[in-house]
């Protein structure tokens, strides 16, 4: 792992000022600032919700009323948040010419809802519901109420259009994912623990294919010591806020816009 000299986010920005074609990997931490809470760690959702119990498809068959206490509580939170400087920033980044796509994990909408425009949903996304005996799909907030259980027209509870353990990811995403991690010059790897398969899979797929991935994370992961050529430890809203400035703003060193 290279640190960038004494200032790991200039060596980012040198990074992405040169190669331009830069894709993101986001996960949960991206969206803590907006106010929702991660998954792991002391105030994830599943030291609150066991993901056996709560998260796995199997689970949703045997009892989907008491997964739906869990889901509930993720569309309603997910429904009062808003993008933050993070998300702005990428959204930027992808009109300045500089980052071409964002795949995330995340199921909130918040990179579309802060303009990003190439979004690859990888574990799909909370604004649709799907039948999984009819596969008949609906729109969230013209079939949910919060409090109750959506049912299908065929009379099956329907379950929220995301990846649950144990679930595919949807092919096109995981096609369209892998395709932008071959061929992207930099991968900016923000705020995943990289712990779930096969997403954490992406950025060793970008570095094999030759690109330079940038962690950003206040913490370091499995992927700082032997993946990232760059990690750096902060915020994602500050830390792409100040990407952002350099590659608006370029010094010598930075390259940039
Ligand atoms: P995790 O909860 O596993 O990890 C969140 C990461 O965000 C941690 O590494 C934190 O250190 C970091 N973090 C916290 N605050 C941050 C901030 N302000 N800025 C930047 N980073 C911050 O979430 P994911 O890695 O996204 O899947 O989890 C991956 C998948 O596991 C999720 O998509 C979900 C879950 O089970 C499914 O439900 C299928």
């Amino acid at each position: 792992m290279r640190g960038g000299g004494s200032d790991p986010v200039r060596e980012a920005a040198r990074l992405l000022a040169e190669r331009r074609n830069a894709v993101a990997l986001t996960g949960a931490g991206i969206s803590v600032e907006s106010g929702i809470p991660s998954f792991r760690g002391a105030q994830g959702l599943w030291g609150k919700y066991d993901p056996m119990e709560y998260a796995t498809l199997h689970a949703f068959m045997r009892s989907p009323g008491k997964v739906w206490e869990m889901l509930s509580e993720m569309i309603s939170v997910c429904g009062f948040a808003s993008p933050n400087a993070a998300h702005a920033g990428l959204s930027a980044l992808e009109k300045m010419g500089v980052v071409r796509a964002v795949i995330t994990q995340n199921v909130d909408g918040l990179h579309q809802a802060a303009g990003s425009r190439r979004v690859i949903e990888y574990h799909g996304n909370l604004d649709e519901l799907i039948c999984v005996y009819c596969w008949k799909l609906f729109e969230t907030r013209k079939r949910w109420v919060i409090g109750e259980v959506p049912l299908c027209d065929c009379g099956q509870i329907l379950k929220p259009n995301v990846v649950l353990f144990g679930e595919p990811i949807p092919w096109p995403a995981q096609e369209q994912a892998e395709e932008e991690a071959r061929t992207c010059g930099v991968l900016l790897v923000i705020g995943t623990s990289a712990q779930v398969s096969p997403a954490c899979d992406l950025p060793r797929i970008a570095k094999e294919s030759g690109a330079a991935v940038v962690e950003i994370n206040p913490e370091p992961t499995q992927l700082t010591r032997s993946v990232a050529d760059v990690y750096i430890p902060g915020t994602a809203s500050d830390i792409v806020t100040r990407l952002v400035g350099l590659l608006k703003h370029p010094s010598p060193g930075t390259g940039g816009h």
